[in-house]
């Protein structure tokens, strides 16, 4: 995640946060490890995206890697081909501004499939895959 997603969501996560593993913050201010309850610790990375993506594949094992955001981290990972699946949830709310998610993309267009649709009351779950 980015250093503005761990900022907002560190009051809040309190001492047992949703994760539950190692997250990996991409951020110019690096800082010590908290290791919180529930096997969730958070190491600031300073080297850029790349050495995040290994620290964070050597942690996850055999398991999957999540870029959990905000947008400038998914953005990055995006532009640099790194990301094979996109989940998206939409939920009912017009907010009439905000980041953009896939402003400034430079790498062209790519095409994804549908992988699964979720609709509930309060959002509606998309997961994408890119087509190779
Ligand atoms: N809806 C959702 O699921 C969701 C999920 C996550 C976040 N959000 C929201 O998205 C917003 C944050 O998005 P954002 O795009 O502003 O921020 P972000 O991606 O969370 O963080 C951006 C910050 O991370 C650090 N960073 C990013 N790339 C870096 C790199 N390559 N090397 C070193 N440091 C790097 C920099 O922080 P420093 O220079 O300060 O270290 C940068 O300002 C928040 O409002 C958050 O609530 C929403």
């Amino acid at each position: 995640m980015g250093r503005t997603m761990y900022d907002t969501g560190e009051e809040c996560w309190g001492d047992n946060p949703p994760f539950r593993a190692p997250v990996f913050v991409l951020t110019h201010r690096p800082r010590p490890t908290p290791v919180k309850e529930g096997g969730t610790t958070f190491t600031f990375v300073g080297e850029g995206i790349h050495s995040a993506l290994q620290q964070a594949k050597a942690a996850a094992g055999e398991t999957n890697v999540e870029f959990a955001g905000g947008a400038s981290t998914v953005r990055q990972y995006l532009e640099a081909g790194l990301v094979d699946e996109l989940q998206l949830h939409v939920v009912p709310a017009l907010l009439g501004d905000g980041l953009r998610l896939f402003g400034g993309l430079e790498s062209g267009r790519r095409s994804l499939e549908v992988a699964r649709v979720v609709d509930t009351p309060l959002a509606t779950r998309l997961k994408h895959r890119f087509v190779k």
